[in-house]
C-alpha cells in the first residue's frame, strides 16, 4: 500500500488533479463532489449515516514553521498516507499554534500553503482526507476559550514543552519574543483541535504524548463538570513511522528547528544539497557497517535508507555488511533523491496552480465545518451559553 502511493507517478498524479478540479466548489456546506458520497459534507457527518460509524476519525496538526524534513516525511507524512483510507482523516496546518512565537507574517502565510503543498506531494489524498489550515476554521479558537475555562493554571505550568520553550526564550536575551500567554494556552488550542471532531485516533511524535495526555485530562473534567460531551481520544500512538534523528547529532531527533545546517535534509532541498548533507553526515570511528557495533550516526543512515526502500533487515544486512562509510552514504544519498525528486515535481505542480491549492483547503474546511459546528454547539449547551432554540 504504501508502496503503491510511493510510486503514483506524475502522469496519475495530474490525472487526479484533473479529475479534482472538474468537481465544482459549492457554497460551504453544498454537497462539494457529485463523485464519491464520502466528499458530502453532510454523508460524511451525520451520525445517522451508516458510513459515520464505518470509520473512527483521525485528526494530527503540524506547524507551518521551520522547514520539512525526510524525518517529518518518513515519520509522519508517509504514516498519514498510509492511515488516510482507514480513517476518516483531517490534517490540518495549526497556524494558530504557530503565532505562540513570533512568526513574519508574509513567511507565515507562505508556509501555510507550502505545508499543504507537501502534503499534497507526500500523497495525502484529498478525496480521502480534509486538509485545513487551523485559522480557516473559526471553531478550533472558539472551542479552546471555553476549554481554557475548564484547564487548572497548574496543569499548563507542568508541560515540558512551555517550560522548554519559556526558558529558551528567556535564556535569549536578544530574542524579539517575550513569554506570550500563547505558549502556556498552547496545549489547550490542541486539546480543542482534536475534542472539535471527536476525533479518537491522533497520530503524533512522543514530544506531543503530554499533550495528548493533557486532552484527555481536560476532556474528563469537562466531561465531569458538564456531562458526556466529548469522545475520549485513544492514548495509544498508532504505530508510528520511522524515528529519523539528526545527521550532525544522531542522538537526538531530527528538528525543524535546529539551527545545524547540516542537521536535516529538507523535503526541498536540491539533490546537490542533499549529497552534500548526507556526505558530512557524523558516523563513528569504524571504517565501515559493522552491524553489531554500529554507532547511532550509522544506524540513522541506515534508517533512513531502508524507510525509503521498505525492504527487511535481513536485505539491509546483505546490503550493507562491511560496506565502507563513503560509499554507505552515497546510497543512502542516490536512494533519497530518488524519492525526493519526483516528491518535488509534484509539490512544483500543485505549486503553480494556486487556485487549485486553495479550492483544496476551502473544500476540506467546508467538509469538517458541520462536524465543528456540532461540537460547540453541544459545548454552549452544556455550558449554558447563548444558543438559538433549536
Ligand atoms: N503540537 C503539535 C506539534 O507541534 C501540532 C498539533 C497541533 C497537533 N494541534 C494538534 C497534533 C492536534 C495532533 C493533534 O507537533
Amino acid at each position: 500500500m504504501m508502496a503503491c502511493v510511493h510510486r503514483l507517478n506524475l502522469d496519475e498524479f495530474s490525472r487526479q488533479r484533473e479529475r479534482h478540479q472538474h468537481n465544482a466548489f459549492g457554497a460551504p456546506g453544498q454537497a462539494i463532489s457529485t463523485e464519491n458520497p464520502f466528499l458530502n459534507a453532510e454523508f460524511v457527518y451525520d451520525r445517522s449515516s451508516p458510513f459515520f460509524s464505518m470509520k473512527s476519525r483521525l485528526f494530527s496538526g503540524v506547524q507551518p514553521t521551520g522547514n520539512l524534513h525526510i524525518g517529518n516525511y518518513l515519520g509522519a507524512l508517509k504514516n498519514f498516507v498510509r492511515l488516510q483510507s482507514s480513517y476518516e482523516s483531517i490534517f490540518c496546518i495549526v497556524d494558530l499554534h504557530a503565532i505562540t512565537i513570533y512568526q513574519d507574517p508574509a513567511q507565515l502565510s507562505a508556509k501555510n500553503r507550502e505545508i499543504a503543498g507537501l502534503f499534497l506531494a507526500a500523497g495525502i489524498d484529498p478525496k480521502l482526507s480534509s486538509i485545513i489550515v487551523q485559522s480557516q476554521v473559526a471553531a478550533h479558537a472558539e472551542l479552546a476559550w471555553m476549554l481554557t475555562c475548564v484547564t487548572p493554571i497548574g496543569w499548563l505550568y507542568r508541560m515540558t514543552q512551555f517550560k522548554a520553550k519559556s526558558e529558551a526564550i528567556r535564556e535569549n536575551s536578544d530574542s524579539q519574543d517575550s513569554i506570550g500567554d500563547g505558549l502556556l494556552q498552547y496545549p489547550v488550542l490542541m486539546a480543542a483541535d482534536i475534542l472539535l471532531y471527536q476525533a479518537k485516533v491522533v497520530p503524533v511524535g512522543d514530544d506531543q504524548a503530554q499533550h495528548l495526555e493533557l486532552t484527555r485530562d481536560i476532556a474528563q473534567r469537562f466531561n465531569a463538570l458538564y456531562g458526556d460531551t466529548f469522545v475520549m481520544p485513544e492514548t495509544k500512538l498508532p504505530s508510528v513511522g520511522a524515528r529519523i534523528m539528526g545527521l550532525d547529532e544522531p542522538d537526538k531527533k531530527m528538528s525543524k528547528s535546529a539551527s545545524g545546517a547540516g542537521h536535516a535534509v529538507a523535503l526541498l532541498d536540491e539533490p546537490a544539497v542533499i549529497r552534500k548533507k548526507l556526505m558530512r553526515a557524523t558516523t563513528d570511528s569504524n571504517p565501515a557497517v559493522d552491524f553489531d557495533t554500529m554507532g547511532s550516526g550509522v544506524a540513522n543512515l541506515l534508517a533512513i535508507y531502508q524507510a525509503f526502500d521498505e525492504c527487511d533487515d535481513a536485505a539491509m544486512r546483505a546490503k550493507f555488511s562491511g560496506m565502507r562509510y563513503g560509499d554507505l552514504k552515497k546510497t543512502v544519498a542516490e536512494k533519497t533523491i530518488e524519492h525526493i525528486e519526483p516528491f518535488q515535481a509534484r509539490y512544483r505542480e500543485v505549486m503553480a496552480d494556486p487556485a487549485y491549492l486553495d479550492g483544496i483547503l476551502a473544500e476540506g474546511a467546508a467538509r469538517v465545518e458541520p462536524a465543528a459546528r456540532d461540537t460547540v454547539r453541544l459545548v454552549k449547551e452544556r455550558m449554558g451559553l447563548y444558543t438559538e432554540a433549536r
